[in-house]
C-alpha cells in the first residue's frame, strides 16, 4: 500500500482527474484512500465513484443552517465546529498527505492545529503573492493583463497549507504568459487548468517523495 492520499474537493473535480489518471498510468507513487467534497452535487464525487474511491461529504450548510447572516459569532461557531469535524473525518482515513484540488473553503486554526503533523497542499490559480485568497485568481490575472495593456507573467501553484490563505511555501509553480488583447478568457482559462493539471501530479509526486525519503532514513536508524 503506497502513501495514503485524502483528495478535498468542492466542484468539478478535473484535478482530483489529473490524479485518478496519473495513478491508472502509474505516475502516482501513492493511493486515494478517500474523497471529501464540501458539496454534494459536486461531479468529482462521480468520478471518484467511476474509480471505487470512498468518498464522503461534508458541507458547511447543516452546520450554518438557521444562523442568520448577521449572527456572526454564531456563525464563526458553526464554522468551528465544521471544521473540528472535518479534521476528525479527515483523520479517520489515516492520511500521510491531504490535497485541496478545487476545495473553496478555507482551512482554518481548528481545522490545522488538529491534522497538525499531515502534509496539507492546495492549488490555487495564481503565482505565490498574487491574487491570494481569492476564488476568481484566474479571472482577475487576465483582467489586470488587459487593463495595463502589459505582458503578464501570471499561471498557477500548489503550495503548503499554512493558516495565512495560499501564503504557504509553494511546491510547484507554473508560470504562464499573458499578452493584451490577444487571449480571450476562456482561452487563458483552458491554459490554466491544463496546467494545474500537471502541477497537481508533480506536487503530490514530490512531497511524497520527500517524505518518503525522510521516512525512510527513520527506518534506516
Ligand atoms: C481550479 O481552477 C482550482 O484551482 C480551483 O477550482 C478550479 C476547478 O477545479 N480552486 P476542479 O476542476 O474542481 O479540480
Amino acid at each position: 500500500m503506497g502513501a495514503r492520499i485524502v483528495v478535498l474537493i468542492s466542484g468539478s473535480g478535473s484535478n482530483l482527474q489529473a490524479l485518478i489518471d496519473a495513478k491508472a498510468r502509474g505516475a502516482l507513487s501513492g493511493d486515494i484512500v478517500r474523497v471529501i467534497s464540501s458539496s454534494k452535487k459536486a461531479y468529482g464525487l462521480e468520478r471518484s465513484s467511476k474509480h471505487g474511491i470512498p468518498t464522503r461529504v461534508h458541507s458547511l450548510y447543516p452546520y450554518t443552517k438557521g444562523i442568520a447572516k448577521e449572527d456572526k459569532s454564531g456563525r464563526a461557531d458553526a464554522r468551528k465546529n465544521f471544521e473540528i469535524d472535518l479534521a476528525s473525518v479527515v483523520l479517520e482515513d489515516k492520511p500521510d498527505l491531504i490535497v485541496c484540488a478545487g476545495w473553496l473553503l478555507i482551512l482554518g486554526s481548528e481545522f490545522l492545529k488538529r491534522v497538525n503533523g499531515v502534509p496539507i497542499i492546495n492549488l490555487h490559480p495564481a503565482l505565490p503573492g498574487a491574487f491570494d485568497g481569492t476564488t476568481h485568481a484566474i479571472e482577475m490575472a487576465w483582467k489586470k493583463c488587459q487593463d495595463e495593456g502589459a505582458p503578464l507573467i501570471a499561471g498557477c501553484m500548489v503550495h503548503f497549507v499554512i493558516e495565512e490563505v495560499d501564503r504557504g511555501e509553494p511546491v510547484v509553480i507554473k508560470e504562464l504568459q499573458l499578452m493584451p488583447g490577444e487571449e480571450s478568457l476562456e482561452k487563458y482559462e483552458e491554459r490554466v487548468h491544463a496546467a494545474e493539471h500537471v502541477a497537481i501530479v508533480e506536487a503530490v509526486q514530490k512531497v511524497l517523495k520527500a517524505n518518503g525519503e525522510s521516512a525512510g532514513t527513520e527506518k534506516q536508524h
